[in-house]
């Protein structure tokens, strides 16, 4: 076996609060094939149970984010296959999305079909100038199979993703940045910097409140609005029953910084 077939094909290396995980095909573009997407469902798994981890950032090794699907193993692919895998793949992000911590994107190369699925399961997308970012699975001859039917039209608005998803069109990271795909742009050989910058940031915050807002958030895509609200309200007491909410107020009346307890997401009331 090379050194290159020995590799993880992801990585979770974890620096203290911060954990990366990284893609490490490089030589296919970060194409994602079962053991990729197998993988980030079992390096997810581990991340949600590791409480020290506060933030997840996510970028590709060589010169993409990903590529998308690996066409090569899904050509031969039969109806039953196709959509094995796109479930298996639909999992993944949906077990990234459903992570407690703040999970940041960081988005360099390519970010295509898949690719861009996977930065979209992401809570925050940063991009490097240079990127580029597209759903082409109409090029093959498909829809997408990892949520960009879903996730785009809801991140971008239905006219936007629709544009995108049936012209299969690249677009660069200043039309990203317009279309809201991405929320910052920035020089390629910043991305790392910027990436860590905005960790360091949401270290500041608490973890019970981040996860709370990640919860409301994506649970309430899926409510109407009536239905939307109620939950957020409720959640909304559940913080006042949590040391974050006494600090954080605190904090503010006694013109300090807060200081939030750690570790402390299911205190006085899941966030989870
Ligand atoms: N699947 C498998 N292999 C891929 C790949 C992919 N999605 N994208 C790139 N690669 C491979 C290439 O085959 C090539 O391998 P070899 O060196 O062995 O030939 C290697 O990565 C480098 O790629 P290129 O030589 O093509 O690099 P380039 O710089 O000329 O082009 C690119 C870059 C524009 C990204 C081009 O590779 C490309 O168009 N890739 C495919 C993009 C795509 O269509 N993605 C959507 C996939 S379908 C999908 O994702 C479905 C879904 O929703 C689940």
């Amino acid at each position: 076996m090379s050194q290159e077939e020995m590799r993880d094909v992801v990585e979770l290396s974890v620096d203290g609060p911060v954990a990366t995980v990284t893609l490490q095909r490089e030589k296919q573009l970060n194409a994602l094939n079962r053991a990729v997407l197998t993988k980030i469902s079992e390096v997810a798994a581990a991340v949600a149970e590791r409480s020290d981890v506060r933030v997840v950032l996510l970028r590709g090794a060589g010169r993409a984010f990903a590529a998308g699907a690996d066409i090569a193993q899904m050509r031969d692919f039969s109806a039953a296959d196709a959509e094995a895998f796109s479930r298996l793949g639909q999992a993944a992000f949906a077990a990234l999305e459903a992570l407690p911590q703040p999970t940041i994107a960081l988005v360099h190369g390519y970010a295509l079909g898949g690719g861009l699925e996977l930065a979209m399961a992401c809570d925050i997308r940063i991009a490097a100038e240079g990127a580029k970012f597209g759903q082409p699975e109409v090029t093959l001859g498909v829809v997408p199979g990892f949520g960009g039917s879903q996730r785009l039209p809801r991140l971008i608005g239905q006219g936007n993703a629709l544009y995108l998803l049936l012209t299969g069109e690249m677009v660069d990271a200043a039309e990203a940045m317009r279309l809201g795909l991405v929320s910052k742009v920035v020089p390629q050989d910043e991305l790392e910097t910027a990436g860590r910058q905005l960790a360091e940031r949401l270290l500041t915050l608490g973890p019970y409140a981040l996860a709370g807002v990640k919860r409301t958030v994506y649970e309430g895509a899926e409510l109407d609005l009536h239905s939307g609200l109620r939950m957020e309200a409720g959640r909304f007491g559940l913080c006042f029953a949590h040391p974050e909410q006494t600090e954080g107020m605190t904090a503010f009346l006694e013109r300090r910084k807060p200081d939030f307890p750690q570790a402390s997401l299911d205190e006085g009331g899941a966030a989870r």
